[in-house]
């Protein structure tokens, strides 16, 4: 499906069917979506951007239910950058459907959506910004849905193996560069990271991708929990709360997401990925309570519980990046990290962890720009001590003592396994729950939102 931005009036677009939002009709007395003759009225409560967004995703669901029209047209509801990508996140976000799995799919036949852009007199913008602005939010959606496919896409299709292969290839005529290291070299540099794989046939694999490298831009490292999926190993999950955990790869696969996109808008910054994929699985070679993991930098780790799996393979992935990337501008990692995320701050939103106030407080603001909610969770100074003492190692893996406000002690374990010159220079985002739903939230269905492309990119462009 295209859509073009073309510089004439409605009437003089030809297509199929034209959309027509509206606060009042007559045809709308009784449905929300009227069709007569070739037009479609399509009731809106008012034209703010988030009614915009949900009032188109439900627009192109129900066109492509009827499934008859080849190409539709439509007006610009306004030309600020929220009502820009309003539009254009209903069309394209609010378009998705993953299908990969039935047997019967229907192919739809919508194949071109016009926008009308008249060059009214009273549209502050011309039409070549506009065609800029929408042509990047649409190469943004592009890989928000990509990122979606891979995250949906079921555990035995996404090995570590297939989906650093898959990685690797969406990459490929591109100026990004990807190494794949496999388990041997893991397993001597990284060997707690290898070990929370022990149980698994499907070995790890650690992905290094890096854009712009050298050109002296500033430098953001991203490091992803990539677990393809996670049992809970021999601390074993219950069935109900285990059967989607093919979503923990999210972090990994969303900064797979951030990097191309990035390379795509063609940003002047320099970013490496350090991803960890792996699978956490139960088996008589799994990792154990009680087992005490070595990290790379010497630093010894004792397993409370296996299915605090996450942040053994962070805190690896931090060491290795730290110790491979010099003088880091930024350090972020992403990952589906806690359940309990959607205990303290709902579903909808990613917690927002780190030492450095201002940082938190500009990725809070430039998210919402884009329609996304970060919640900034504090450290506190009584949280940072002691809280992983273990008797016999460095570290536990989990709290020894129920002090409640797991998501923050994900944290605040990641955070000993942060360098005292970056620890300003750290965000950690936990998207246990906003990154994979269960009921239709604005243009989501079902399964994986791609949450935390748009608001990383904006975040990452105003570093510069
Ligand atoms: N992958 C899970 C976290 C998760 C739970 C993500 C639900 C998405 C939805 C993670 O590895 C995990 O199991 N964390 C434990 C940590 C605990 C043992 C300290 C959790 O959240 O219960
Ligand atoms: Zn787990
Ligand atoms: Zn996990």
């Amino acid at each position: 499906m295209n859509i073009h931005l073309v510089n004439k009036n409605i009437d003089e677009i030809q297509a199929n069917l034209e959309v027509i939002l509206m606060k009042k009709h007559k045809f709308l007395k009784v449905n929300n979506i009227f069709i007569h003759k070739k037009t479609m009225y399509v009731k809106i409560e008012k034209f703010k951007y988030y009614t915009i967004t949900e009032t188109l995703t439900n627009t192109i669901q129900h066109i492509n239910k009827i499934n008859k029209y080849k190409s539709i047209k439509i007006s610009l509801y306004g030309t600020s950058n929220k009502k820009l990508q309003a539009l254009i996140d209903g069309l394209t976000l609010g378009n998705y459907d993953f299908t990969k799995y039935q047997s019967k799919t229907i192919k739809l036949k919508l194949q071109n959506i016009f926008i009308s852009h008249p060059n009214y007199k009273n549209y502050d913008l011309s039409y070549k910004k506009i065609k800029s602005k929408i042509n990047k939010f649409i190469l943004i959606n592009k890989n928000i849905n990509l990122v979606r496919d891979m995250i949906n896409s079921v555990a035995q299709d996404t090995t570590p193996f297939e989906i650093s292969n898959w990685i690797k290839k969406e990459l490929k005529n591109t100026d990004i560069k990807c190494i794949i290291k496999n388990d041997e070299y893991i397993k001597n540099e990284l060997s707690a990271f290898y070990d929370i794989s022990k149980g698994s046939l499907n070995k790890p694999k650690l992905v290094h991708i890096k854009y712009s490298e050298n050109k002296g831009y500033k430098k953001v490292v991203l490091i992803g929990k990539g677990v393809t999926f996670d049992t809970g190993g021999i601390s074993l999950k219950p069935s109900e709360y285990m059967y989607d955990m093919r979503l923990d790869k999210a972090g990994a696969v969303t900064i797979f997401g951030i990097i191309k996109t990035i390379n795509d808008l063609k940003l002047p910054i320099e970013i490496h990925a350090i991803l960890g994929f792996s699978e956490n699985m139960i088996s008589n070679t799994a990792y154990k309570p009680g087992d005490v993991l070595k990290t790379r930098n010497g630093k010894t780790i004792e397993v409370m519980n296996t299915d605090a799996e996450g942040r053994v393979l962070l805190a690896d992935l931090f060491i290795y990046a730290q110790d491979k990337i010099k003088k880091i501008d930024y350090i972020f990692d992403y990952a589906t990290l806690t359940g309990s995320v959607s205990g303290a701050i709902g579903q909808y939103s990613a917690g927002l962890i780190g030492h450095n106030n201002k940082l938190k407080n500009k990725m809070i603001k430039l998210s919402k720009e884009v329609d996304e909610w970060y919640v900034d969770l504090p450290f506190n100074r009584y949280f940072l001590d002691n809280t992983y003492k273990s008797e016999i190692a460095d570290f536990t893996n989990i709290p020894t003592s129920s002090i409640g406000g797991g998501t923050i002690m994900g944290g605040v374990f990641i955070n000993n396994f942060v360098k005292q010159k970056y620890k300003k220079r750290w965000l950690h985002i936990d998207i246990a729950c906003v990154s994979f739903i269960k009921n239709n939230w604005k243009y989501h269905q079902f399964g994986a939102t791609g949450f935390g492309i748009k608001s990383s990119v904006n975040l990452i462009q105003k570093l510069v």
